[in-house]
């Protein structure tokens, strides 16, 4: 029988919740361990997901030899200690989307990945689902023609706290670093490198951006409009926009379960990729995967994506007017 990989948990909040559910959908690996400054905590959240150890440091887990993989749950401004801490120990390492706060901390952090010859993956969860796979290969097959014009956007309406994850700058506080990132990524990821980026944010009284918007300009001819928001719904669209035709990823684009093409012939083509879990299932069915192979990237996710989306946010923040400290 293949290995069954023991994950551990480190910040037992609500995305750590999410992703914990997944694991009835991945049967190579299982949650084994949860750390929480909070020891009560930890074990409500070991005993509601079967793990087997919970411990009321993040340190203490780690040195725990039989965790294989820690996954960080974190708000973004601890990911970087905590990363840097994981692969000291030599454990590799999955970490909530956005890796870090700027490109500074996402370097030092894949240089010491690097280093210490550690797996290190931003997760971006979106990248995995079925969706996503499909509408690459439509994009390469040519079907909608040259890419001429990209639209994603990720925004909802959030409690206005102050204190709060969203509004609370020492927390990393702003809607680009909290949803700004997946529209960011898609048009990266479809389109990469931008070679002008105009970018536009309006602020919280605590300077956390609440709606960011960005164009992102390509010498190909295509350009991609990018839209976060942490105070208004947004339609959750994802258009890819050809000269032949349109490539859709159906609301909510960042999981999606269907793709539609659109050609301007009106010919209407739907594929649908049912999720069997919430979704997560696919990005830890991939880190299953590097794992068994000895990978210490992920190819669909790699470092040099990481850093590309940490590069491409702190220009979206520097023309938003959007700092922290860590800046
Ligand atoms: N992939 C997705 O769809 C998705 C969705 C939502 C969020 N996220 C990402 O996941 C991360 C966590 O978001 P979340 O909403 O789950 O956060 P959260 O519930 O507010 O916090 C998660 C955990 O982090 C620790 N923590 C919280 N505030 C802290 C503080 N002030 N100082 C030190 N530790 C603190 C706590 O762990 P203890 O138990 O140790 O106290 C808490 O349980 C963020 O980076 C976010 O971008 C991803």
């Amino acid at each position: 029988m293949s290995k069954v990989f023991n994950v551990g948990i480190i910040g037992p909040g609500k995305i750590a919740n999410r992703f914990a559910s997944c694991f009835q959908y991945v049967p190579q690996a299982k949650v084994y361990a949860i750390a929480s400054r909070d020891a009560g905590k930890a074990k409500e959240f070991a005993k509601t997901y079967g793990a087997s150890k919970y411990y009321s440091s993040y340190e203490e887990l780690l040195k725990d030899p039989a965790v294989d993989l820690v996954y960080i749950a974190t708000p973004h401004p601890f990911h970087f200690e905590q990363t840097l801490l994981c692969l000291k120990h030599g454990k590799p390492v999955l970490c909530e989307k956005p890796l870090a706060l700027n490109l500074k901390q996402v370097r030092q952090m894949t240089d010491m990945a690097k280093e210490t010859n550690t797996f290190l993956m931003e997760g971006m969860w979106s990248r995995f689902f079925p969706a996503v796979h499909k509408t690459l290969d439509l994009i390469k097959s040519g079907v909608i023609g040259d890419i001429k014009a990209l639209h994603a956007d990720f925004g909802f309406s959030g409690i206005p706290n102050p204190e709060g994850r969203l509004y609370n700058m020492k927390l990393g506080g702003g809607a680009q670093l909290d949803v700004g990132v997946y529209p960011m990524f898609f048009a990266l990821l479809v389109l990469g490198k931008p070679d002008e980026i105009k970018a536009f944010s309006q602020l919280a009284s605590t300077g956390a951006d609440t709606t960011t918007h960005a164009l992102l300009k390509y010498k190909s001819g295509a350009t991609a409009h990018i839209l976060s928001s942490i105070v208004t719904d947004s339609p959750k669209d994802g258009h890819i926009m050809g000269t032949l035709g349109r490539i859709i990823l159906n609301t909510p684009w960042h999981k999606s379960e269907k793709v539609t093409v659109r050609l301007n012939s009106g010919e209407i083509t739907e594929y649908a990729f049912p999720h069997s879990g919430n979704g997560f299932e696919y990005q830890l069915q991939e880190v299953v995967r590097c794992l068994e192979a000895g990978k210490k990237e992920c190819d669909q996710m790699p470092h040099s994506m990481s850093l590309l989306m940490a590069e491409t946010s702190d220009e979206i923040r520097r023309q938003g007017g959007v700092r922290y400290a860590e800046d």
